[in-house]
């Protein structure tokens, strides 16, 4: 639609149908011919009258379903403004990839685009407009649930994949494969104290700045159409009615002119956070502070026109906001084509078809991270293996956010092996959880029981089957709603049922790898003891079983590197590779060791650090060689290494750059992040990989605020990992 009509359109629209277009409800709303739920709709406390005035749908799909919807309610609206349907696609729809952590593990940006690209055409085929995807929050503190859906600890990479993701959602804006993004959680909601979800986030603004908001800042310059306000505080008022960070940043300093929605509920809970005392003035805090959508509570819907009609607002804030929701349903292309992608031949031609789930197997290679190898992997297809353990044949590997699975798609472990060995056995060992543990899943509230197994019965099955068995692949972790929203954890280990079956079927002296599934970081000591091999398989997705199996026989060569530490114990959380230095720094400090910086009872270190991961073949570095030894701002150094394959198997590394800063007007990371390639290299093949050093990589929040560089000494350091004390100094002159 031309932009004068647009315009036209909007003047004429009423008070009522302007604040309809900023509430957000589900599709239970909806579904019914005429008939409204009750339920959802006392809960929310909507006008029955104004529910087909909202102009937008959470996490309803299907492309008749949504045809159907979209005709009734442009039947019942008058100025005929189509719906925007609006979805949690966050690691693939139908077709599902390995969750966003484990998806961060694969240090392969254009990997990551592509599966955006991929739920993209799923879900606007079926009908979808909006994903609330990428979820960029930088994590380091595994307590949390919602590390699951982030890429992990890093900056720079977290950049990267942001800029990815909304690339591959929204590529050119074409209605039958793309679909809009929607950056979150909108801003630094990774930091909750604690861990734990919903909790406050305390940041300074140097290191909000300097590490938190990098990430959104590339997917709104990636173009992203949308933000969600996130759940926290940000210097004490909570995001979704913080005009500082959503008018002044957002808007005004960062130039994003679309659509702000908060997350769920979330304008209605700034009267628990004790920052307003009613919805009225929950209203008001909130759209005047720059959140336009409502998501799921009646707040604007029941508040907004009295607040206009009795002079306590002002018109223009409730104006801005439609017309921004307008512009985007305009570029969307909703009213030259209400129901835009969907198409039902195009769900069945195009939904899980060969392609899609060809590449969802590779990522799964790609994503899990061999953290152990005695020399076990991989296996031979001819050895007798017997898969033990709760996700030996479980399809729940779709990790807690893929709400559109079919689970009778997945292909388990014990399918996938079977598929390539010639003598795969299986059997449960143990249940998932234990018996004393309750869980409530995701959004039901329904507690999830032991499945009523006998541990003890289970335990014996797995050591008599054991016995004939050459390798035991033990499978283990959590349930998949011990992680995501509402997911945190006071207790990082896997349950004590699953350790007991490691440890027993230990004792028959028989090779074991260890496939970890779980949705954050867990402390895998006892896990590492007794095990050959590990692989930390995250939740895969759809083709889990036969991606785990592709490494299990040596099809694929791993050469996933971990996207978040590991720590030791839960006591190290948070933790990352990037803390920044101490006055007494345990491993240089000229103290006692009493005196520094360390823990009495564990090492500093995470059990396996930020880019650790191993591969079949065997990796060696050369030293680093620097072009100059000064940077200065015209030009650059160049960093060269020469990085061999010394074994047998060709494989690809993923080399590593990383910068300390050594002296700076305020106190700077220990190594930073600044650069990855990966490399393939053939058996005993040797390839140069060089780095370009530049100035705008050594910028920073100054002790002045201002986001530059400071004159002085740097160390660039190359390897393998965030570990690596391959270094070589350099100046920077300006
Ligand atoms: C709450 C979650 O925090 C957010 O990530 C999600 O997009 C919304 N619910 C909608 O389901």
């Amino acid at each position: 639609m031309e932009q004068t009509k647009l315009v036209e359109l909007f003047n004429s629209l009423t008070l009522d149908e302007k604040i309809g277009q900023l509430v957000q409800l589900s599709g239970n709303f909806f579904e019914s011919n005429d008939v409204i739920p009750t339920g959802p709709v006392s809960k929310v406390g909507i006008d029955e009258n104004k529910v087909y005035q909202s102009g937008s749908i959470l996490n309803t799909s299907g492309a008749k379903q949504l045809k159907d919807i979209q005709d009734r309610y442009l039947e019942k609206s008058d100025k005929k403004i189509p719906m925007l349907f609006m979805a949690d696609i966050i690691n693939g729809f139908k077709t599902v990839f390995p969750i966003s952590l484990g998806l961060g593990c694969s240090f392969d940006p254009e990997m990551v685009k592509k599966t955006a690209q991929i739920a993209a055409k799923e879900a606007a085929v079926s009908g979808i407009h909006v994903t609330f995807s990428p979820m960029v929050d930088l994590v380091r503190d595994a307590r949390w649930g919602r590390v699951m859906e982030s890429n992990g600890e890093d900056v720079y990479l977290n950049c990267l994949y942001a800029k990815a993701m909304v690339e591959g959602y929204q590529g050119d804006n074409d209605p039958s494969s793309s679909i809009a993004s929607c950056v979150k959680h909108f801003a630094a909601y990774g930091a909750p104290v604690a861990g734990r979800e919903y909790n406050t986030v305390e940041l300074s603004e140097r290191t909000l700045r300097d590490q938190y908001l990098p990430s959104y800042k590339a997917a709104v310059d990636a173009g992203c159409k949308l933000v969600m306000t996130s759940f926290n505080t940000i210097n004490g008022i909570p995001v979704t009615g913080n005009k500082e960070i959503l008018r002044d940043l957002l808007r005004d300093e960062w130039e994003f002119n679309g659509v702000v929605i908060s997350d769920h509920s979330a304008i209605k809970e700034l009267i628990p956070h004790g920052v307003v005392e009613d919805s009225k003035a929950a209203a008001k805090l909130a759209i005047e502070a720059g959140c336009d959508i409502d998501m799921m509570t009646s707040t604007y819907s029941n508040n907004l026109k009295e607040l206009v009609e009795s002079g306590q607002l002002d018109k223009k804030f409730i104006d801005e906001a439609c017309m921004r929701v307008l512009e985007l349903k305009n570029d969307l292309g909703l009213f030259e084509n209400p129901y835009r992608g969907a198409d039902e031949e195009a769900e069945k031609k195009y939904i899980m078809c060969d392609e899609f789930r060809q590449f969802a197997r590779e990522t799964v290679s790609k994503t899990c991270v061999l953290l152990k190898n005695n020399s076990i992997l991989p296996l031979n297809k001819n050895q007798k293996l017997l898969v033990v353990g709760p996700y030996a044949n479980n399809n729940n590997l779709s990790g807690s956010w893929s709400i559109n699975v079919d689970p009778e798609k997945v292909i388990t472990v014990y399918d996938g092996l079977k598929k390539q060995g010639n003598h795969v056995s299986h059997t449960n060992g143990s249940p998932l959880l234990d018996e004393d543990s309750k869980l409530d899943t995701f959004g039901y509230g329904k507690t999830v029981k032991n499945d009523n197994e006998d541990a003890q019965t289970l335990l014996e099955e797995a050591m008599n089957q054991a016995q004939d068995a050459d390798v035991i692949i033990v499978t283990l972790g959590e349930h998949p709603h011990q992680s995501g929203e509402g997911g945190a954890r006071g207790d990082i280990t896997l349950p004590k049922v699953q350790i007991e079956l490691l440890k027993s079927l230990r004792t028959l002296n028989k090779p074991i790898v260890s496939l970890i599934f779980s949705g954050r970081p867990l402390a895998l000591k006892e896990v590492d003891e007794n095990s050959d091999a590990i692989l930390q398989c995250w939740f895969p997705g759809t083709e889990g079983g036969d991606g785990i199996a592709d490494i299990i026989f040596g099809k694929v060569n791993p050469s996933a590197r971990l996207s978040m530490s590991f720590p030791y114990s839960v006591g190290q959380c948070p933790i990352s590779y990037n803390e920044f230095s101490t006055g007494r720094p345990a491993k240089t400090s000229t103290h006692s060791k009493r005196f520094t910086s360390r823990y009495t009872d564990m090492p500093n270190d995470p059990y396996y650090c930020f880019g650790y991961g191993l591969s079949y073949s065997n990796f060696t570095y050369s030293n680093i060689q620097l072009s100059d030894n000064t940077l200065t701002l015209n030009n650059k150094i160049t960093a060269r290494v020469t990085v061999t394959n010394d074994s047998e198997i060709e494989g690809t590394e993923t080399v590593q750059l990383y910068i300390r800063d050594l002296v700076g007007s305020v106190v700077r990371p220990v190594k930073e992040l600044k650069g990855i390639q990966k490399v393939l290299l053939k058996p005993h093949e040797s390839k140069e990989v060089s780095f370009d050093i530049s100035e705008d990589m050594l910028r920073f929040i100054r002790r002045d605020m201002k986001f530059d560089s400071e004159d002085g000494q740097f160390v660039a350091f190359i390897g393998h990992d965030s570990s690596t004390e391959n270094q070589q100094q350099f100046v920077l002159i300006k």
